[in-house]
């Protein structure tokens, strides 16, 4: 009983707010910021790679009602994490909220599902990354050995694994390690290419948008949900199995409750980023489908960079390019802000003990936290290297469901245990409807993903158990009231907050 109790012990909201009082982090961010981190960090390899497999393979043109489907789940968990990033305004995000709700075993549960996220969540963005570079490199004469450029598997509901007899997808394995090598570098780096790349993408996406847009052609809509055909489900059901693929455009929204330590006022500007960021998401999602699928039959969507080919097949052979450009340089900001992000959670449980030490100190010459970092780096890498994108972006999406699951039930949770708590925000319609909505729909996106992947979550959080009661409930500093040893001159409020901010506003 009493090991139960323990497990279930919450880090109270007081301590985490005198933790975040102690910091040195500015509060500086307008709603404005926000909203544009949130876009930043949000568009990557789903709508620049995945909508065009999704299209194809699984929703036909209906992969616009798929885009408004994962948006209005990903609406009741920006709600929820808006509620949370009001009331409990510190860095950490889900790992935080969940720490100081429901408990140290279910945040350490958090922290290491978060790996899916941020860790897998890389490495399918640096799989996008090689398809368009490979295209890009095409387009100037260079044909890519495809033994270099592949993963040794490919995936499919229908057959599972299988060898591609190709070795390495080395481009993958090159944006992991050069992204790593710069964050470890120092932030200032990290922060000018970041800057420079969300620009791009942004701008490119645009373009795409007011290029194409006269040369729709509405027969391409119709029929809007493909019959079952060629041994694919395509109807509901397809567009249903799309909307989880579509889910991973939107992963990145949740971010933002991230930098709730740093604006102005997180009453007013946490849900203006988090859904702002979200709206602004949805709609160019909406738009970009609509596009894609009105220029192209959706069935010749299927490639790794379906964007540059519709173009392509128009004759604008200058639009291909640029927006093999600008997916390359979009896919950078997303590799790197996830691979910042990954060691800042590593560090924050390194502070409560629940990691070794070392994975909170920061290099004393280059300020950044070496140890987590190039941990996080080399797992990107080998995944980036040997598995396809649908894999990796599946267990992204499983990965990042459950933390939004866990979240939903927390605020519910949070409402009872602490109803004293001033709530600047509040989700609509109680304590039960969104929450309830939002956990519910998380966990039925994660079955739609497939046994396979659920299988693999499942394992995933199994041996995350195993390293928890192994080591991590024996050293944590809320259990044993013993501070990690963070050495001299280290950073106390956790190795990497600071750095991700300056990235994040930069
Ligand atoms: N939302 C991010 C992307 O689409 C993960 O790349």
């Amino acid at each position: 009983m009493d090991f139960i109790k323990s497990t279930l012990k919450v880090k109270s909201i007081e301590r985490l707010q005198g933790e975040a009082d102690a910091s040195q982090l500015r509060r500086a961010l307008t709603g404005v910021d926000v909203v544009l981190i949130g876009t930043g960090e949000i568009i990557g390899a789903g709508i620049f790679v995945i909508t065009g497999t999704a299209a194809a393979n699984h929703a036909g043109p209906a992969i616009v009602l798929s885009f408004v489907i994962s948006g209005f789940i990903c609406a009741f968990a920006g709600l929820c994490y808006s509620e949370m990033a009001a009331v409990v305004p510190v860095s950490g995000s889900a790992y935080t909220f969940t720490y100081a709700t429901v408990g140290e075993l279910v945040a350490w549960m958090i922290g290491w599902d978060l790996m899916l996220e941020y860790l897998m969540g890389a490495a399918a963005v640096a799989v996008g990354w090689s398809g368009y570079l490979v295209k890009f490199l095409h387009e100037c004469g260079v044909t890519a050995d495809e033994n270099w450029v592949k993963a040794p598997w490919d995936f499919t509901d229908e057959e599972g694994f299988k060898s591609t007899g190709t070795y390495i997808n080395l481009p993958a394995v090159a944006i992991a390690v050069a992204v790593t090598t710069i964050l470890c570098l120092g932030i200032r780096q990290s922060a000018v290419v970041n800057h420079i790349a969300v620009s791009i993408k942004i701008t490119v996406i645009l373009i795409f948008l007011f290029a194409t847009f006269s040369y729709i052609n509405p027969a391409n809509w119709t029929p809007f949900i493909p019959e079952p055909h060629n041994g694919k489900d395509y109807g509901v059901k397809g567009v249903l199995r799309a909307s989880t693929m579509t889910f991973f455009a939107y992963i990145g929204f949740d971010a933002v409750a991230t930098c709730a330590q740093e604006v102005k006022n997180p009453a007013r500007d946490m849900p203006i980023g988090i859904l702002g960021s979200l709206g602004l998401c949805t709609v160019l999602y909406i738009l970009v489908s609509l596009n894609l699928t009105g220029i192209a039959p959706y069935e010749s969507l299927n490639s790794a960079s379906p964007l540059a080919d519709a173009v392509a097949n128009l004759g604008m052979a200058w639009l291909r390019i640029l927006i093999s450009l600008g997916a390359v340089a979009g896919l950078t900001s997303v590799v790197l802000v996830s691979l910042l992000a990954q060691p800042r959670i590593f560090s924050a449980m390194a502070h409560d003990g629940l990691l070794p030490a070392a994975f909170a100190r920061i290099h004393p010459r280059f300020k950044t936290p070496i140890l987590p970092t190039l941990v996080s780096g080399i797992f990107c890498a080998i995944a980036a290297g040997l598995l396809p994108i649908n894999v990796l972006g599946d267990l992204t999406s499983a990965g990042t469901l459950f933390a939004f699951f866990l979240v939903s039930v927390s605020v519910t949770v949070l409402r009872f245990t602490r109803p004293d708590l001033p709530r600047p925000f509040r989700v609509p319609l109680g304590p039960f409807v969104i929450p309830g909505l939002g956990a519910a729909s998380a966990l039925g996106l994660i079955v739609t993903t497939g046994w396979a992947t659920v299988l693999r979550l499942l394992v995933w959080m199994a041996l995350g158990l195993i390293v928890y009661f192994s080591y991590g409930m024996h050293h944590s500093v809320l259990r044993t009231g013993k501070t990690p040893d963070l050495g001299i001159g280290l950073d106390e409020k956790g190795a990497g907050a600071d750095e991700k901010r300056v990235v994040e506003s930069a």
